[in-house]
């Protein structure tokens, strides 16, 4: 935030975040694997969408980039395609052992390895105050050594 307000912007705009909070609605499977992933989890893939788009690794994503399959379609074909099979993907999740976990995944930035902690989202919103505060005010303090 303090790097983009140094920058120029007005306000920040973020996503991922949000994504294992309390009060999201992601997926509980999704939200677990998130809570797990590392920075280095995630991959650009056009298979939800038809377009790049960042998001968790999963078998789904593993088998969409195996070269010997099919490639994906572009959108707004790969949706019409693959939004069944997701919904039956996010449905199967719910009982362990289906086989659906592996498949399951959803966008979400690089971000993610620092979503460690599920939390409600205040607190996320205090932090991030607390630590724009801490940024500007060692950037203010440069000033004066
Ligand atoms: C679940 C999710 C859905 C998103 N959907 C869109 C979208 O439809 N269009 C878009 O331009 N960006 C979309 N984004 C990107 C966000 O608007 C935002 O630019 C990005 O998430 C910011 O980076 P961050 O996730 O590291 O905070 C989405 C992000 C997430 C996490």
């Amino acid at each position: 935030m303090a790097a983009a307000m140094a920058l120029g912007a007005q306000g920040v705009w973020c996503g991922s975040v949000w994504l294992t909070t309390d009060e999201a609605e992601t997926h509980p499977v999704v939200k677990q694997k998130f809570l797990e992933a590392t920075s280095s989890d995630t991959l650009r893939s056009r298979s939800r969408t038809g377009k790049p788009a960042r998001q968790l690794r999963s078998a789904w994503t593993d088998e969409w980039d195996d070269p010997t399959h099919p490639d994906p379609l572009g959108m707004p074909l790969q949706p019409i395609l693959v939004n069944d099979a997701l919904i039956r993907i996010e449905r199967g999740a719910h009982r362990p052992g289906s086989g659906a976990e592996q498949l399951a995944n959803y966008f979400v930035g690089q971000i993610v390895g620092s979503m460690n902690t599920p939390k409600p989202a205040a607190p996320v919103v205090y932090e991030m105050i607390d630590e724009f505060i801490e940024a500007v005010q060692r950037l203010g303090g440069l000033l004066e050594s």
